[in-house]
């Protein structure tokens, strides 16, 4: 089914707003930008409505949907209940790149949101659009990333052109988002901070928050994980943030390993006649020269924050140069790196070279 997508431009902000949280109110589906990425929202209560985002990305449904509020109060009208610890962390990372799973209270969304769990995940965006829009909608909304389900997550609405126009009733044109990569989704379960997806909020600033008497557990579980106990987010399992052509992971805690690593891998692929391309830290961009159809900065290796804003739009950058073959180097895996090197992770499918270790896993 084609709709017509309309397209609000920031400059038109207080209009387009009010058009499209007329939309939403509405039943409709409407992309828009969030400090992370865009997002998809329709009305959390709104089966229906709900509905349409799956069938815009192709999104599986058992893969439930993360609710944007604009207040505390709306926060606890979804939660069944929220303890101490649930409530500092909201204090301390609300509005921001943060989501919690939470006890849902029942009938406060419809059942497509939470794919059938007992829990719903809440967010408050910081992003003065995102939070505008939830206001002038009166909807509690839900909204996943607005790319087709599987591709990068869309830091800029011409990522959401590409995927879903024509699929979806409109677009919120914020400009370029800030953080880059998607929130933090965090469960509490017995005292225990689990991080069921890295994000934009780091487990060090966790940890900070929450205190020594809330210990905080890495280390997403995916829903079919039959051998770990614990809380399980099931969009993990699917494969995500992926670029057309095949991506192999270079990781090593030597920096000229690695150069020497991608530029031979680099050479080999091209040997085999792929068109290769590098995606490589701002630092060492000018040692791939020549070794590579094309070399695609994605950022600093001393501001990991850089490349979190940049990975996305890098990976589609990569599809439009029509790459096969994608060697990308590593980043430290401190604060934002740990969420940039699981979306690369993700990005490559498992294929990781690790330098100093032998072979390719
Ligand atoms: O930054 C973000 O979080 C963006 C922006 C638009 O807010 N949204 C986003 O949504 O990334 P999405 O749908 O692409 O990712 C939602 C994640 C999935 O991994 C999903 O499995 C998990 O949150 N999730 C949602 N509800 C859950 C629940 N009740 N229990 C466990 N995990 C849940
Ligand atoms: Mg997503």
């Amino acid at each position: 089914m084609m709709t017509e997508t309309k397209y609000w431009p920031a400059e038109d902000s207080s209009s387009g707003l009010k058009e499209a949280a007329a939309a939403l109110a509405a039943g409709g589906v409407v992309a828009f930008p969030t400090e992370t990425v865009y997002g998809l929202g329709a009305d959390a209560r709104n089966t229906s409505a709900v509905a349409k985002i799956f069938e815009a990305k192709g999104r599986p449904s058992d893969n439930p949907l993360i609710v944007h509020v604009a207040s505390e109060t709306e926060a606890e009208s979804l939660a069944e209940s929220m303890n101490e610890i649930e409530r500092r962390l909201a204090r301390a990372f609300w509005p921001g790149p943060f989501t919690l799973v939470l006890p849902v209270r029942p009938g406060a969304v419809s059942p497509l949101v939470t794919a059938g769990l007992d829990t719903v995940a809440v967010r408050m965006p910081s992003h003065a659009v995102a939070r505008r829009l939830i206001e002038l909608s009166g909807c509690p909304l839900a909204a996943p990333s607005a790319n087709r389900s599987g591709r990068p997550s869309p830091t800029e609405a011409r990522h959401v052109t590409e995927d879903l126009a024509g699929r979806i009733d409109g677009i919120v044109d914020g400009g370029p988002t800030g953080v880059g990569l998607e929130s933090t989704v965090v469960r509490v379960v017995d005292g225990v901070i689990h991080i069921l997806r890295p994000g934009g909020v780091t487990r060090e600033q966790l940890q900070a928050a929450a205190g020594p008497d809330a210990p905080v557990e890495s280390g997403e579980r995916e829903a079919d994980a039959s051998a770990t106990a614990g809380p399980r987010s099931p969009g993990v399992k699917y494969t995500h943030y992926a670029p057309r052509g095949e991506m192999l992971l270079v990781t090593g805690d030597d920096p000229e390993g690695v150069v020497a690593a991608v530029r031979q891998e680099a050479a080999d692929a091209r040997r085999e006649g792929r068109r290769v391309g590098i995606l490589a830290a701002a630092e060492h961009a000018g040692r791939y020269e020549g070794a590579a159809d094309e070399i695609v900065v994605c950022g600093s290796r001393r501001a990991p924050e850089t490349a979190a804003q940049r990975l996305y739009a890098a990976l589609r950058e990569c599809d439009g140069l029509g790459l096969d073959f994608i060697v990308a180097e590593g980043y430290p895996e401190e604060g934002i790196g740990s969420a940039l090197m699981n979306r690369m992770r993700k990005a490559a499918g498992g294929r990781e070279r690790v330098v100093g270790k032998q072979g390719v896993s």
